[in-house]
């Protein structure tokens, strides 16, 4: 494995170069010229100090095969770089030029039943593609070449949202590529033959020659799983070898900036494997969409745990997320009264020291004219604008206060997640059809949350080993290796705490034998002291069944009383000797499947530590009850409020932000108040009154 890239952090044109990045996607080129200036009084107006700049801009820079145009280009980085604004330069690849896809069809990703994906929307093309990469390599020399030395740009942005147009490729430059990943990673036929499971459905190949994509098989046809995750794998690595193709090749004539692009994760889209993506990157920079309802706010702190975890507990860049509604979904809210200056307070409260939008001015045509921004379609004198503004003015207070560089503090519990198991959870072959990895990791953040203690998210692939307590839920794919970790950190005094499908399959989709869930040759199973021999599945399907069944104490806490499964359950016999049985299944719904009395929740001594089976789903407010009555620290806190500590050497700081309607009334507090956003300070010292969607910071 290659080592981890240095972290680098792009510098701001202030005379320390320090700051937190204001700023968002601006695409001048949809624009004449005479606008721009205006956009720069504007941005200066509203602090801007960073735009990411040309991200679909390769047909402007090369018109034709043979002419190349950076005269606006430099035009353009020239006025910002005067008015004080660097830029994160794209590689501009994102999407092609239509000459090229003219002279090149075979650049074109194709779909599973074999059509061409047409030119005309964005990422039309395939990673695999020989022909595309050396039209984009030469590219990126080119930019590499005229803007390598200029000051204004500060970092390259790569590509855009890599995978999320062409994730999946089914061309025949992606056979073969294909073909040939799998014979660098097996060796030989017999050792893929033996991972895909191939005598099922008679299916065994005598050489990488026979090797195929997941390709249209015919209505209801189901794909070999073991196959499908590793084309799943392939899929990422494909992407990655190409940003490293694109990095490198800038990188050689350009070594000393800093490196990005911008990931997906919020918690419905995780498209690629992070945890190896953010080895390659100089800084971590995370796209975010909210969600609307009343998960906002802690959904989006869920997935920016997970992006402090990848960036190591170093800062990371914001490099895109709406000032209001977005376009594309079936239902688009705009952000709610304070939301557009909370969300972007909430991530810095986070770990993130660059808060950016997508994107600049609202665009007047095309796919996108609709979606919020910076400087929407009614000008200067909005709301929206105005609160831009005030953005801008708190982000140049906090970091003048120091925050910028602070690191998050962590907290004593890593919920794991896995990419590979989310992939897993979405095949068709499974129990239910309705697992969702990281949809459970959402749940179990919250319910942290809710019981008044922060969790951490951390990629299983990663060392989570300094953490009191770990949590994997749904966590489907477990290695040997990887179940021996969580041995041997229980062994050493950890806990361990199972989800109801975690540690069922092996990293080839194979099924761990002897009981579930049979991780690591059954060492999962005695962790725990319980042995899994069949799943109960509910569901509302099974008409006039009883769709749920509930869970009874088992020990003097009574805190399971009363809550309830209605998904998956795990059929168990509880095999450790000093096991305890937490809560059981119970009822009429329980017995007629002949669970009654079953164990449902368990803990096992293991070493000097201790392992949890939570056997079946539950509900965030179930959850809760289990994560309050036995796995939160000590020191609860205020569930009502988000807090966080960022802290360095020199400085600490406190960020307060109320999860949900209600005004909350915070006494005690320590530290200077450096942000009252929403928020009164009262005249008993320490006291504070912040109101829905309000954000304190205070310095310590
Ligand atoms: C059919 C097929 C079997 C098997 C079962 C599964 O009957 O003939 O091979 O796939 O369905 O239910
Ligand atoms: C993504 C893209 C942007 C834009 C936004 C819209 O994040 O990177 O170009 O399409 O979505 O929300």
């Amino acid at each position: 494995m290659s080592a981890r890239r240095n972290f680098e952090w792009p510098e701001l044109l202030t005379a320390d170069g320090r700051g937190i990045a204001f700023g968002g996607d601006y695409n001048p080129d949809q624009w004449s010229e005479d606008i721009w200036d205006d956009d720069i009084r504007l941005m200066k107006q509203a602090g801007v100090n960073t735009v990411a700049l040309a991200i679909f801009s390769w047909d402007r820079i090369q018109p034709t095969e043979d002419r190349w145009d950076f005269g606006w280009l430099d035009r353009i980085i020239d006025k910002l770089g005067n008015a004080g604004i660097v830029v994160d330069l794209a590689s501009a690849t994102a999407t092609a030029p239509l000459w090229l896809y003219e002279s090149h069809p075979e650049v074109l990703p194709r779909d599973k039943y074999g059509h061409p994906v047409n030119a005309g929307s964005r990422q039309s093309w395939s990673p695999t593609s020989p022909v595309f990469k050396e039209y984009a390599l030469t590219l990126c020399r080119k930019l590499a070449e005229r803007y390598g030395t200029n000051p204004y740009v500060t970092a390259w942005h790569m590509g855009n949202e890599y995978g999320w147009n062409n994730r999946e490729d089914y061309s025949d430059n992606a056979l073969e590529a294909f073909r040939a990943w799998c014979r660098r990673k097996y060796g030989t036929i017999d050792a893929l033959n033996q991972a895909w499971g191939t005598t099922f459905w008679g299916q065994e190949m005598n050489g990488f020659d026979e090797v195929l994509i997941p390709r249209f098989m015919g209505a209801d046809s189901m794909v070999n799983p073991g196959q499908k995750l590793d084309f799943e794998r392939f899929g990422n690595d494909m992407l990655l070898d190409f940003y490293k193709a694109e990095r490198d090749a800038i990188a050689e004539i350009c070594p000393d900036k800093p490196f990005t692009t911008n990931f997906m994760v919020s918690t419905d889209q995780c498209c690629m494997d992070y945890a190896a993506w953010a080895k390659e990157v100089n800084f971590v920079s995370n796209d975010h969409y909210f969600h609307e309802g009343e998960s906002h706010l802690d959904e989006l702190a869920c997935s920016d745990a997970l992006m402090d975890s990848l960036a190591l507990g170093k800062p990371w860049y914001v490099m895109e997320h709406s000032t209001s509604a977005v376009q594309w979904k079936p239902l688009n809210t705009r952000k709610r009264k304070g939301e557009t200056v909370r969300d972007s307070l909430a991530h810095v409260a986070m770990g993130a020291d660059a808060i950016n939008f997508f994107q600049w001015r609202a665009s007047a045509f095309g796919a996108e004219a609709f979606h919020s921004a910076m400087v929407p379609h009614a000008g200067e004198d909005t709301k929206l604008f105005r609160q831009v503004c005030e953005l801008g003015a708190s982000l140049h207070t906090l970091a003048d206060a120091g925050v910028q560089g602070t690191e998050l503090a962590h907290s004593d519990t890593a919920i794991l997640f896995s990419a590979e198991s989310e992939w897993a959870t979405r095949s068709q072959t499974l129990p239910s059809m309705k697992l969702n990895h990281w949809h459970d990791v959402r749940d179990w953040y919250r319910a942290f949350l809710d019981a008044g203690s922060r969790a951490d998210i951390v990629p299983l692939a990663y060392d989570w080993s300094s953490y009191k307590t770990v949590v994997l839920p749904t966590v489907l794919i477990l290695s040997t290796a990887d179940t021996q970790r969580l041995a041997d950190f229980a062994a050493a005094g950890g806990r361990v705490v199972v989800g109801y499908a975690t540690g069922l399959i092996d990293e080839h989709f194979h099924t761990w034998l002897g009981g579930y869930p049979g991780a690591g040759d059954g060492l999962l199973r005695s962790m725990l002291g319980v042995r899994g021999e069949e799943f109960n599945i509910l569901g509302a399907e099974a008409e006039g069944e009883p769709g749920e069944i509930r869970l009874s104490s088992a020990d003097d806490s009574a805190a399971l009383d009363g809550t309830t499964t209605r998904l998956w359950q795990n059929d168990v016999n509880v095999t450790g000797e000093h096991a305890q049985v937490l809560a059981t299944y119970a009822g009429e719904e329980a017995d007629e499947w002949e669970l009654d009395g079953t164990a449902a929740v368990t803990r096992n001594p293991y070493g000097s530590g201790e392992a949890y089976f939570v056997g079946c789903d539950l509900d965030v407010a179930d959850l809760t009850k289990l994560v309050r009555a036995y796995l939160a620290a000590s020191s609860q806190e205020n569930a009502d409020v988000l807090h966080t500590v960022r802290a360095s050497a020199d400085a600490t700081f406190d960020f307060y932000l109320p999860r949900g309607k209600k005004t909350v009334e915070l006494q005690g507090i320590e530290g200077e108040p450096v942000i009252l956003f929403q928020t009164d300070r009262e005249e008993k010292p320490g006291s504070y009154t912040v109101r829905r969607n309000g954000v304190l910071v205070v310095r310590r």
